[in-house]
Order: C-alpha cells, then structure tokens, then sequence
C-alpha cells in the first residue's frame, strides 16, 4: 500500500541482499519508522515485542528469521534451534507454527550449503503467497459488500464494523478483513468503516485507522463497547474480522473483545464476517473454546496508555491506581454458531467442518 506516495510492504529484503527490514508497528500512530533485522533473534525480538504483528505478518516474519538463521549458520543444529526460538514467540497466532514447518519442510532435506538461499527463496515465496491470498479475500469479500450495496438507495453509505488491525499491517499487503474493504472502496462504493479501538493495544485506533486514512477510506474510530449501540441503531450493515487462528469446525480465535461483538451482532441480525486466509486453519484443533491457548500479555498494556501530547512527546502515563491488579487476555473464541460466513481465498464459506475441509482438502488430510 502507500505511505505518503511510495508502496510499501510491512517486510522487505533489505539493499544488502540479506538482512530485513520492516516497519516498526510499536511507534504507529505518530511515527513511521522502519527497523533492519540482522539475525534470528532479532525477529524473534520483533515478533515477541510486536514490532510486527497480525496473525500473517507473524507467520512471515518468522520465515525470514528461519533466513536469517541460515545466513549465520545452515546447520541441523542451527535449523532446530532457529525453529525453537521463534515458535514459542507467540503462542495464539497459529501462521508463527505454519510458516515455520513450510520452512522447516523446504530445508531439512537439503545440504547445509544449500540451505541459505533455499530459505531467503521460500520465504519470499511465503510473502508472495500472502498477498495473492489478500487479494483473493478481497474479491470474494467484494461480492457480500455489493449484495448490501444493491439493497441500498444509490449512494447510501455501508457501514462496516471491524476490531483490532487485520489491515495490510498485520499482513504483508492488503490485509484480510480490510482486504474487500479496500476493493470495494476503490471500486467507488461508499463505504464508511467502524474501527474499534481495541484496548489494550489499540490496534484499531493506531493501525487501522492510520491505514484507512492513508488510503482515504472514510471511517470513524469508536471506543471497543460501541458496537453493539450501532448495530441496535440499524448502523452497521456488517461486520468483517480477522482471525488468528480458526479450528476444524469454524471456531474463531481473534483479537479480545471480538466475540462480544459477535454477539451482539448475532442479537441484531448483523452479518459477521471473518477473514480467513487458509494458513490460519489450524486443523489439529476442534473446540477452539477449550484448545486454543491464549495468550496472556503483560499488566502494562493494561494499566498504562502511551499518546503524543500537545508538545508533540511521545509520553506513556499509568490509567490504573497503584496496586490494582489487572488481567490482560489477548485473544478470544467466538464459536462458530454465531459467525455468517468464512471469507477465504476459495471463496466464502459457511463456518463449519463440512464446509472448511471441502474447500481445503490438501490441508483438511
Ligand atoms: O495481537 P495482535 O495485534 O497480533 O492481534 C492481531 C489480530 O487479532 C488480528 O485480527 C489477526 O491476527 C488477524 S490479522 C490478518
């Protein structure tokens, strides 16, 4: 997409034909900075830290560390160790353990000396690979905003709520739920978007916002226990979602809070959508209430906010009294009884077993 009239991925080789770079998702809104990793730490470090972020971008990043790896040293020991470090970064997103068994996969067979560019080359293929995915997610997602459209008055606004940032910062381009969002804006569709701010890391209000308004999407940034208000008030016309990791049976892991808006959409007869690139079915897993793990992040994103102030500092203050004690769940379950349809690169899909292992047979075994 681009920033300030240069395209830009969320993660590139760098000039020196090894390292990588990306953009650091940690200083967003205010500040547009990249970071150059060097070593498979400092992906590890990126991921962990969330400098990236997003279930793809995730999985993508941690095949160039894998690179990275190889870069330094191609040994058996250097692969298993490579793969140890960055599977455990992050525990939700299942795109981290996809990627990593692609690489894994493509290098164990190979002679030490062939590994480096082996590597570079597969996770680039990776890369690509995500963002035909996105665009294929777009096009489908284009179909359901279009069906809404045509129910509508000539030039009357559809409104589409989505949570956390699943835009083309939490992918390497396009984004998935942002995806036919995208597509239908710039096929001149009005549409309107209603960003979640999504506490505690607010990756609607810093992420997703900055997207839409780069790319001159009209929306509005609303705090997290808006939506349900909208959608009694016939203000929202859908809503689209990412997911972080989607079990055999439809079930959605994602961002914390979006099960309560597919509640409530459920409530208000509100289609809820989710985006749903096949890496992140993770078909080992059925009840995604009882077997995903979810991960629990530290008390400081809680209990502290980090904003610019008048003076232009970036400065970081405490919202919680001291002594408190918060909690901080990353991630959710909505069970797939309550989401409407599946929006893959094969088209949309119901939410269940049938449907899920029909559309992805080479991976469903
Ligand atoms: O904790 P984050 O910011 O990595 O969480 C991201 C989300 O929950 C996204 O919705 C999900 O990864 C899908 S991104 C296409």
């Amino acid at each position: 997409m681009n920033v300030n009239g240069r395209a830009y991925r969320t993660i590139w080789p760098a000039g020196d034909g090894w390292s990588v770079e990306i953009i650091d998702q940690t200083r967003f809104p205010h500040v547009f900075e990249t970071v150059n990793l060097k070593t498979v730490e400092d992906a590890a470090v990126a991921i962990r830290d969330m400098l990236v972020r997003g279930a793809p971008l995730i999985g993508v990043t941690a095949a160039y560390g894998m690179a990275l790896a190889m870069h330094r040293e191609a040994s058996d020991a250097a692969l298993a160790k490579a793969y140890d470090t960055l599977v455990v970064t992050r525990p939700t997103a299942i795109n981290l353990k996809w990627a990593l068994d692609e690489m894994a996969k493509t290098l164990q067979p190979l002679r030490a000396s062939d590994r480096r560019s082996a590597a570079y080359r597969r996770a680039a293929e990776i890369a690509d690979e995500d963002v035909e995915i996105n665009k294929a997610i777009g096009r489908n997602g284009f179909e359901i905003i279009k069906a809404i459209a045509a129910k509508k008055k000539p030039g009357e606004r559809i409104n589409i709520l989505t949570h956390c940032n699943a835009g083309w910062l939490a992918t390497v381009d396009w984004g998935t739920a942002t995806a036919p969002i995208y597509t239908a804006h710039d096929a001149g569709l009005p549409i309107h978007v209603w960003v979640d701010e999504t506490r505690p890391r607010n990756q609607g209000a810093s992420l997703t916002a900055w997207e839409l308004l780069h790319h001159g999407v009209p929306h509005t940034v609303i705090p997290d226990n808006t939506g349900g208000h909208l959608m009694q008030h016939g203000l929202v016309d859908m809503a689209i979602v990412g997911t972080d990791r989607t079990t055999a049976q439809g079930d959605v892991c994602n961002k914390i809070g979006t099960y309560l808006k597919a509640l409530a959409a459920h409530d208000n007869g509100v289609p809820f959508y989710v985006a749903l690139p096949s890496p992140t079915i993770d078909f080992r897993v059925v009840d995604g209430v009882k077997e995903i793990p979810i991960e629990q992040r530290s008390g400081s994103e809680v209990s502290q906010m980090t904003g610019r102030t008048r003076d232009g500092r970036i400065e970081t203050v405490e919202i919680v009294p001291e002594g408190s004690p918060v909690a901080n769940y990353a991630f959710d379950v909505t069970p797939a009884r309550y989401v409407t349809g599946l929006i893959t690169e094969r088209g949309v899909i119901a939410a269940n077993r049938a449907a899920i292992a029909k559309a992805f047979p080479e991976r469903a075994g």
